[in-house]
């Protein structure tokens, strides 16, 4: 996964391109690197590390092409270094991609015996002598195809050529491509964000086509080479907020604005004077669906575990959840009655579109719930449930992951009551509980001190683990998940009743161990549980809602009590002091916050 960009011009075009890449270093940050051509010459400036790292070689020379492409990458094949950074050059081309070539090693005996040379350790190179082969006896749109026809796998290509000094070739197949417009210039991307400064009047190539970018032109192309036409969508010229302010870092400030993002979702979905839910627009009849599919990668997939347990509490409907790379591989059985409802912040996470699609194909009902309404996820989806949660920048998902929740839940109260599973009065009582929510969120964030100080225990930890039942569980998980992926702390989630089923050996003096335990119909059982990791030495930090009732537990090493309010919004409440742990655990050993290693925001290979 990583990001690419394109523009063909009039004037130099290394700054644009540097500017695009910074805001496509969400897709890969392990490498970058730039190619422009100028008077028949290709110039590649690449390293290791970030764009501001390619911006300072860059300002050292002047790179004066009008015609570029560029690149950040996010290693499949071969180490993150200089040498496998793209782009990827020969005598007459230079490639960026993003994805995999499957049959890449098939495809670099076939070149080798054919007297071509490999610089690197990457897939991608082979598409570089593939077409510098083909244009020895083809013209340039012959040799593309017969280029395309060759791969296996997953692409998104940039393309320039030392004899076309205005034009650039883009391709896709499985990783997307936007076309961008502009005066006298042109531009391609991997997104619509990274093309927003330059312009709002955007087309998305469909799978399998390729266009032509001059300066002055775009053609579409389908598979065999037929001209396409395509409309041009005009995106809204609003910047989204992608400033840290006074933040350390954009998770701290994505933590801290959970309460505005969840108002702002609530004013889209909740109206007031009726006291309702609208799903406007929503494309079938209750009794169309009797099941729901939910799917999704990562924090995501946690979400639709959460909604998996409120839509079972609130609604008749039967519900199963499922990874998004195993669903696209598994056998399915495919049922017409069935919503599959797809969940991801970016909308462009390559297993949760390869879910999407299977399910286009086979003609289900298909709803995405995303943050990013122009993503490829959106897009393919029959109807599209938006979070409204503004631009997440961290790797780690914190908003996104309230806003995906919140969603859900408003989604299956609205299903409940439509479908007669829950009276009005309920119905109404759990929207009204919905308007405190933000400022229930407010005051958890004030969590701070406490959790400061619990973090010592688990950045000196070998292990720990995040224990809880019920709606806790999946709560459980994501708490594990931040905690591995920002302080590189082995961390299991777990259901707790089901650590003397194993995990409970692993248990020993001093282990940092989280407790999920609120108030609801799991406690006792949760805080039983609790008491045997104690036993066994556990350091305990139970999270709980403040009671007058008594924990009738004894040597719990630290508490956090969070605000009351109706148990099926415990968990968004309960998620903020596991976000902030992670956060400071990662911030006292001294890692890269935003960006951690071996990450990327946006996972666009399977
Ligand atoms: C969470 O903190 C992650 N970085 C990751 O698990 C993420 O949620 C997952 O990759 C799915 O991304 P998506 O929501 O953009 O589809």
């Amino acid at each position: 996964m990583c990001g690419i960009i394109g523009i063909t011009s009039t004037k130099p075009v290394s700054s644009s391109i540097i500017n695009s890449l910074k805001k496509l270093e969400y897709r890969g940050y392990d490498s970058a690197g730039i190619a422009t051509l100028l008077d028949g010459k290709i110039n590649e400036v690449k390293c290791e590390g970030r764009v501001k790292a390619l911006e300072t070689n860059i300002s050292k020379i002047k790179m004066l092409g009008t015609v570029g492409i560029g690149h950040v990458r996010w290693a499949t094949h071969g180490v993150p270094s200089t040498l496998n950074a793209h782009p990827h050059s020969s005598e007459s081309v230079s490639v960026v991609h993003n994805g995999i070539i499957e049959n890449s090693t098939l495809l670099k005996k076939f070149l080798v015996e054919k007297g071509h040379k490999f610089k690197s350790q990457t897939d991608t190179e082979v598409i570089v002598h593939l077409i510098t082969e083909y244009l020895k006896e083809n013209d340039l749109k012959n040799s593309i195809l017969k280029m395309l026809k060759k791969l296996h796998g997953s692409f998104a290509l940039g393309i320039i050529f030392k004899d076309q000094p205005d034009l650039i070739v883009g391709a896709r197949r499985g990783s997307p491509l936007a076309v961008g417009y502009g005066p006298n210039e042109n531009y391609l991307g991997s997104d619509s964000y990274a093309l927003k400064s330059m312009t709002n009047k955007i087309t998305y190539l469909d799978d399998g086509e390729f266009c032509i970018l001059k300066k002055n032109s775009v053609e579409f192309f389908d598979d065999t080479g037929k001209k396409v036409n395509k409309s041009v969508l005009e995106l809204s010229n609003e910047e989204g907020d992608y400033d840290k302010g006074d933040y350390k870092h954009f998770m701290a400030k994505e933590i801290e604005e959970q309460p505005i993002t969840i108002k702002n979702c609530i004013n889209e979905y909740i109206d007031k004077i009726n006291n309702d839910i609208n799903l406007l627009n929503f494309p079938w009849k209750q009794n169309e669906i009797s099941s729901i599919v939910l799917i999704g990668c990562g924090t995501a997939y946690h979400s639709c575990l959460m909604a998996k347990h409120w839509f079972e509490q609130l609604t008749d409907l039967d519900i199963s959840v499922d990874i998004a790379s195993e669903f696209r591989y598994r056998k399915n059985k495919f049922k017409s009655e069935s919503l599959y409802i797809f969940v991801s912040q970016s909308g462009e996470t390559a297993d949760t579109y390869a879910a999407l699609d299977l399910c286009n194909k086979n003609k289900m009902k298909t709803c995405s719930v995303v943050n990013v309404v122009e993503s490829s996820i959106a897009r393919d989806s029959k109807f599209v449930l938006p979070i409204h949660c503004g631009p997440e920048i961290g790797v780690a998902s914190t908003k996104a992951f309230l806003g995906q929740m919140l969603v859900l839940y408003l989604f299956s109260i609205k299903i409940a009551f439509v479908r007669g599973s829950i009276d009005k009065d309920k119905y109404q009582t759990k929207i009204k509980s919905l308007l405190s929510l933000a400022d229930l969120v407010k005051n958890t964030l004030d969590t701070d001190n406490q959790i400061q100080s619990a973090c010592n225990s688990f950045v000196d930890a070998k292990g720990s683990m995040f224990l809880g039942r019920g709606s806790s569980f999946p709560i459980a998980l994501e708490g594990a998940l931040k905690l591995k992926e920002l302080a590189y702390i082995h961390a299991e989630g777990y259901p707790a009743g089901e650590m003397k089923h194993g995990p409970l050996a692993l248990i020993e003096d001093g282990m940092p161990v989280v407790v999920i335990a609120p108030r609801d119909y799991y406690y006792n059982k949760t805080i039983s549980n609790m008491q045997e990791v104690i036993a066994r030495g556990a350091k305990v930090l139970l999270i709980t809602n403040k009671s007058t009732d008594e924990i009738f537990s004894e040597n719990i090493w630290q508490k956090i009590e969070v605000e009351n309010t109706d148990d099926d919004l415990l968990p968004f409440l309960i998620t903020i002091p596991l976000q902030k742990l992670a956060y400071h655990s990662a911030l006292k050993k001294g890692y890269d916050i935003d960006k951690p290693r071996n990450l990327a925001k946006s996972v666009t290979v399977e």
